[in-house]
């Protein structure tokens, strides 16, 4: 299971999506409709979907898998009483498969079948994506339904998050305690640590400084530098996150506090705490499809 894109609507897509390949430093991959696809160096097809729209949504996050834990998916989605639809993809690289609806209207799109693209040179473009976060009314709710209804595993728990993996990546999205339910925050794998200062320098040249960091994160460990774009969400370059074993120990909100005054394991960053508050309310989910039965395979239509 992998993460693969994030799809959004917004007003403005040309000029978001100008933002992300000219400053951001993402590659055009395709313009179909109303929609503009970005890719990065990785084999996906695209990394970020904008679709031009009267409001900001997110439509779906899409991750990857094989068709056998395609089924897996269909049957514990099903048993969890989630509303979701088989769907076929019409973006780069198509595939078919689910999406599903959690608890507190997040959309999540589980494909098969993907195509994937030759990988293109160039070291300041972002990988991949490495994580997409949520905000959650109820993060630990939510946690614990993505553990039963999607087979994902909580990686750890913090005072404001809960990192939940769906690999041996440290966290692939988390759940932060935010009393709403939208889009948190976009994360970009940048190759190394100098690709992800040279990014900052980049956005520098805009006059566009980091919201928080740079700095090196407790859970994951992962670099972090967090932006407010100019269409609105708050997006991040990061690199170097944690791989974890199966038999990772969730750590709790005890085991992960700061000394007086940090917020990073550099104890160098500051927080705009207001101005990402404000960007993460910009982008709630909204479903804009019905709920149809998953063919579940059971013993008696194997
Ligand atoms: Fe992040």
């Amino acid at each position: 299971m992998k993460l693969r894109s994030i799809e959004l609507s917004l007003p403005g897509a040309a000029e978001a999506a100008a933002f992300l390949t000219d400053i951001w430093g993402m590659a055009p991959a395709a313009v179909e409709g109303a929609t503009h696809y970005l890719r990065g160096s990785g084999s996906y097809p695209y990394l970020v979907a904008l679709e031009e729209s009267a409001d900001c949504y997110v439509r779906s996050t899409t991750f990857v898998c094989t068709g056998n834990r395609l089924e897996q998916l269909k049957a514990s989605v099903s048993a969890a009483g989630l509303v979701a639809a088989p769907v076929v993809s019409e973006d780069p690289g198509g595939g078919h498969g689910i999406i599903v609806e959690l608890a507190e209207g997040e959309l999540l799109r589980f494909l098969v079948d993907a195509d994937e693209v030759a990988p293109i040179e160039g070291h300041d473009l972002p990988v991949k994506l490495t994580h997409v976060v949520f905000n959650s009314a109820d993060a630990e709710m939510t946690g614990h339904l993505v553990e039963d209804a999607l087979g994902f595993r909580v990686s750890d728990r913090t005072k404001g998050m809960v990192f939940v993996r769906c690999n041996d990546s440290h966290h692939s999205t988390a759940f932060a305690r935010a009393g709403i339910s939208s889009l948190n925050h976009i994360a970009f794998e940048m190759e190394d640590l100098d690709a992800v200062m040279r990014g900052i320098g980049r956005l520098r040249d805009s006059d566009l400084v980091p919201a928080w960091g740079p700095g090196r994160h407790g859970p994951g460990a992962n670099v972090f530098a967090y932006f407010i774009a100019p269409f609105g969400p708050v997006i991040e370059f990061s690199t170097a996150v944690n791989k974890v074993s199966d038999d990772y120990q969730a750590g709790e909100p005890d085991d992960w506090t700061w000394p007086a005054g940090r917020i990073d394991q550099w104890g160098i960053s500051t927080k705009d705490f207001d101005g990402l508050r404000a960007a993460e309310e910009k982008f709630r989910h909204r479903r804009d499809w019905e709920a149809q039965p998953l063919d579940v395979l059971t013993e008696g239509n194997i």
